[in-house]
């Protein structure tokens, strides 16, 4: 292949089973001094039938991110530096995946629809008001899919609002005569009309009570099986992720801070941002837990602290995390995390674990 938006013929997948790769991205608002780094170099891989989760509060990135992703970033949001690079199912494994920020209009057209979708949370907004649902579905059905008929066009506009649980008599429906409920699953039915392989969710239940909120996800996890489709789910809400997520990156001014395997992270947090987050939101089942939450605001993105952006709202702050940059390091196999006092713990530990082996006379901790 030799088009000009494939990518670098290097760019096989470091994970055999990646579907999506995000490599050191880079987003800001504005330019010169009074930029805001919104997305300040993420790495992110989405595997083939995974649920990744995205949390963190508001004003972290998230949108952002998902925005540059797709390349629906519009001014004065500007894609500085990093790659995304998408591998279609069934392309070889030696085939240079495509390279996302490359794709000129026309062929984004087609990405956008057939191989990777967006969810927004403001659904009143992204539905047309003056056209009803049937006409919105088969609208994208007749665009994309030339070969099917009106009859067929309707035919599965009916099986789409079906499978997002809605009674089809609302296909001649307007988008004002639907609760904020329906409009988000027709939203979500609009997201799957060509069947992409990547969905992503931006706070897609956020504005919903809790019972229409956990219904909806209830059909998100359904469909990602019944589709096999892959899913990056944005939320503020850990929560949340706990339930649905496979893996879940935890993002805090622009940076992923940690990320883990979901019951790795909701279960034995390690950076103290995601054990306050964990904190912030009743969990849906699991054990009760006292709501303690994150003492101070997210960091003005303009001003952002010197060392850690995180340390002036740390209970376990440093020295040293007022002036070094944590990077992320591995905790774990699949297990990462971006904190000083973390990664000072961990070393010593292994240290400790280094010099009982040398000298096995020394007891060992459980001797002691
Ligand atoms: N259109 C914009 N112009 C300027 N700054 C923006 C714009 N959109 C977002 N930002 C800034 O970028 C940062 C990240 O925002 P966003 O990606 O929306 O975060 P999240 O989705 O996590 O709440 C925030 O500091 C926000 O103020
Ligand atoms: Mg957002």
């Amino acid at each position: 292949m030799s088009t000009d938006w494939t990518a670098r013929p290097s760019a096989t997948p470091a994970d055999a089973d990646a579907v999506l790769e995000i490599r050191g991205l880079r987003v800001d608002y504005g330019a010169g001094a009074h930029a805001i780094h919104a997305v300040n170099g993420v790495d992110l891989t989405l595997h083939r039938g995974e649920v990744l989760g995205v949390a963190g509060e508001s004003g972290s990135g998230k949108s952002t991110l998902a925005y540059a992703a797709s390349r629906l970033l519009r001014p004065p949001g500007r894609t500085v530096a990093g790659e995304v690079t998408y591998y279609p199912a069934g392309a070889g494994r030696q085939e240079p995946g495509i390279d996302v920020l490359a794709l000129p209009p026309e062929r984004l057209r087609k990405f956008r629809w057939t191989e990777l979708s967006v969810v927004f949370q403001a659904a009143m907004s992204s539905l047309n008001p003056v056209l009803n649902v049937a006409t919105q579905l088969t609208d994208a059905l007749e665009a994309h899919r030339p070969g099917m008929t009106r009859r067929q066009c309707l035919a599965r506009a009916r099986e789409l609002l079906e499978l997002v649980n809605i009674d089809v008599a609302r296909l001649s429906a307007y988008p004002h005569q639907l609760s904020g409920g329906q409009r988000q699953r027709i939203m979500i039915a609009m997201a799957l009309v060509l069947e992409p392989e990547v969905i992503i969710m931006d706070e897609p239940t956020t504005s919903l009570d809790v019972v229409v909120q956990r219904e909806i996800l209830a059909r998100v996890m359904e469909l990602r099986a019944r589709l096999d489709c892959s899913v990056i789910f944005i939320t503020h809400d850990l929560s949340l992720l706990a339930e649905i997520a496979d893996t879940i990156a935890v993002m805090y001014a622009g940076k992923v801070v940690e990320i883990a395997p979901a019951e790795v992270l909701c279960q034995t947090p390690s950076h103290p941002y995601s054990a306050g987050l964990l904190s912030s939101f009743p969990s849906l089942h699991g054990p009760h837990r006292t709501l303690v939450g994150i003492p101070g605001l997210p960091p003005d993105p303009r001003a952002l602290p010197a060392g850690c952006p995180f340390h002036p709202r740390c209970g376990e702050a440093v020295a040293a995390c007022s002036r070094d940059v944590p990077a992320l390091f591995a905790l774990g196999q699949r297990h990462q995390a971006a904190c000083l006092v973390r990664e000072a713990a961990a070393h010593a530990e292994l240290n400790a674990t280094d010099s009982r082996q040398a000298s096995p006379s020394l007891p060992g901790r459980a001797e002691r």
